[in-house]
């Protein structure tokens, strides 16, 4: 069947970067591959992928990052060891894509964002495509890509998920120029990568969501390279701009950026209170903590 143009089948997940905001963590593992709680980062991207209604998932890797591909195959030591166990054995496998569902490409360099998705080109062909940044944890209901995805049938073009961000931080987002609102969704006349906060057009910052139109790929092949030598996707969202349609769409979604060591802890933390089996144990904990005076803060317990 031909898709309908605005149909979103493929997503990619970037994950070649190099994670050196975790080092030493991330020194023979991979950032995507950090758990919250208990779930590797980039399986929970997978699984909001999938329930935005994704068939096929490419993964843009590099060097190190191995893992990514072991955890989306099934574990013959593991199930051998677990078989008469179901409840871990459902916990290792029943989410696993369908064979050939799943597919890898090197980045071989890590060249930037732009050129990480530029790298799938041959994988997405000539249609919409999804992309997922594993370390933005976004947890909403419906979640964020199914969002996306919704708002994608009506406008096309490329498609960016936006937040409010402090006026302070405009300097490590790519910043929307903003044309109009109709409630969530925001028509941009432009974006600029990483501005000031003084040069900053507005204080909407695209997080690591996004639909895009396959003319990028193209754009990306021709863009200069930005800031510390990378291809930045920013350049190539501004290239295309008022060639096919550009918005922005205010997910109704909490983000936790687990880039950052400190938004990676507060992801564990909010995950954990959600966990039936743990929520209780790390209420008190936390409580003890935090209520305790600082010179004679230990684990509660
Ligand atoms: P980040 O810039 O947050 O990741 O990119 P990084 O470069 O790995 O991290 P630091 O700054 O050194 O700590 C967001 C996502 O894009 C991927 C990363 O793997 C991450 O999932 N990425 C980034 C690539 O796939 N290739 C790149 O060249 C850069």
């Amino acid at each position: 069947m031909v898709p309908s143009p605005k149909t979103v089948r493929k997503a990619v997940f970037p994950v070649g970067g190099l994670g050196t905001r975790f080092l030493p963590a991330t020194k023979a593992q991979p950032k995507e591959m950090l758990p919250v709680v208990d779930k590797p980062l980039v399986h929970y991207a997978v699984e909001e992928a999938r329930a935005a209604g994704i068939e096929q998932f490419i993964f843009v890797t590099g060097r190190g990052k191995a893992a990514i591909a072991d955890h989306f195959d099934v574990s013959y030591e593991l199930k051998h060891q677990l078989s008469t166990r179901s409840k871990e054995a459902e916990v290792i496998e029943d989410w696993l894509p369908d064979p050939g569902q799943v597919c890898f490409t090197r980045q071989q360099e890590p060249l930037g964002l732009g050129h990480a998705v530029w790298c799938a080109r041959h994988l997405v062909g000539d249609e919409p495509f999804a992309v997922l940044l594993a370390d933005d944890l976004m947890l909403g209901e419906p979640p964020c890509m199914r969002q996306m995805v919704d708002a994608y049938s009506r406008v096309g073009g490329n498609l960016v998920c936006v937040e409010n961000v402090a006026p302070a931080f405009t300097s490590r987002y790519g910043i929307l120029d903003v044309a109009g609102e109709d409630g969530r969704l925001v028509r941009a006349r432009g974006i600029v990568e990483k501005p000031k906060p003084s040069r900053a057009p507005s204080t909407l910052g695209v997080v690591g969501r996004y639909i895009l139109h396959p003319g990028i790929f193209n754009v990306l092949e021709n863009v200069e390279r930005g800031t510390g030598g990378e291809i930045q996707l920013t350049d190539g969202l501004l290239a295309m701009t008022g060639t096919v349609p550009f918005h922005g769409l205010r997910c109704d979604a909490r983000r936790f950026d687990c880039g950052d060591k400190a938004g990676f802890v507060v992801a564990n933390v909010a995950v954990a209170l959600e966990r039936e089996d743990i929520r209780d144990y790390v209420r008190e904990q936390l409580e003890a903590l935090i209520g305790a005076p600082r010179s004679t803060r230990k684990a509660a317990g």
